[in-house]
């Protein structure tokens, strides 16, 4: 797989937002929206676990898709207020965020977490969208390269070849996020092109590496933006190589400013679909 054929994804994070209702009306508004539309990107909606049914059941008849925000590693057992995998994947849940940066900072998630998570949703047949990305003290410090690949090597610690081709990962700067403050989308390529190194290196000696897809294991896996991705800004971003499309916090909370960024990456997938 390559540029040409990766994946394009919008990924909307509702965080903690948006009761029922509010989840179901929004997901339809969605749906209505692009209903019409040809060559669409892979639409993720990450509602809060209380909406996901409700999400599922207002995309079913369209290409939508939905995610879960966090899940715990462990299929079931004595772990109160945990959501395992199997009960996503019993609500129609293909997708799940794992090791977003607000799971770190408040809520104790580590490398080594987010590596179980990990597993445990490529297990389940859950595709994992693994955030990664630096603190404003680091990158001040001049160590985005340094947190972004540990952080990319530790998630992906003990992942065959073949499972880690089905991750997606999000590069998203902490400093951007809900800030307003974007990453210049060619610094947001630079790192997108950081972390497929990463990942080509990590399985650079594998016993399956004589296999020319293997090799290139970085360069088959979708890494999207995070961080204040606006409709203003999206155009830019969905036209750096690196970047395959976007998770998106503030701006997926309403469909004024969701579709946009939809039909942005549709420019993006035209242009792929012209050159294979
Ligand atoms: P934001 O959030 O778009 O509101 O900055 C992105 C995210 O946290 O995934």
């Amino acid at each position: 797989m390559s540029e040409n054929t990766r994946k394009i994804i919008i990924a909307g994070n509702w965080k903690m937002h948006k009761t029922r209702h509010k989840a179901r009306e929004l997901a339809e508004a969605i749906v209505a929206a692009v209903k019409h539309h040809q060559d669409l990107p892979e639409i993720v909606l990450c509602p809060p676990f209380t909406a996901l049914l409700d999400v599922v059941q207002a995309v079913q008849q369209s290409p939508i898709k939905v995610g879960a925000q966090n899940m715990e590693h462990r299929t079931s057992g004595a772990f109160t207020g945990e959501i395992s995998p199997t009960m996503l994947t019993d609500l129609g849940v293909g997708y799940v965020i794992i090791g977003h940066s607000e799971r770190r900072q408040f809520f104790a998630e580590t490398n080594a977490s987010v590596n179980l998570k990990l597993k445990a949703a490529l297990e389940h047949n859950l595709t994992p969208i693994v955030c990664v990305g630096e603190s404003l003290d680091e990158r001040e410090a001049n160590l985005t390269d340094s947190v972004v690949s540990r952080q990319v090597a530790a998630a992906l610690t003990d992942i065959p070849q073949t499972e880690s081709l089905k991750l997606v990962i999000a590069y998203e700067p902490i400093w951007a996020i809900g800030t307003g403050k974007h990453c210049p989308s060619q610094e947001a390529n630079r790192v997108a092109q950081l972390i497929r190194r990463t990942v080509s290196e990590l399985y650079r000696n594998d016993p399956a590496s004589g296999n020319s897809d293997k090799v290139q294991a970085g360069d088959s896996i979708s890494v999207l933006y995070g961080g204040s991705v606006k409709p203003s800004t999206i155009d830019e971003l969905m036209d750096q190589p690196d970047v395959d499309g976007a998770l998106v916090g503030g701006a997926s909370l309403q469909a004024e400013e969701f579709v946009p960024l939809i039909e942005s990456s549709q420019k993006r997938i035209k242009q792929q679909l012209s050159r294979v």
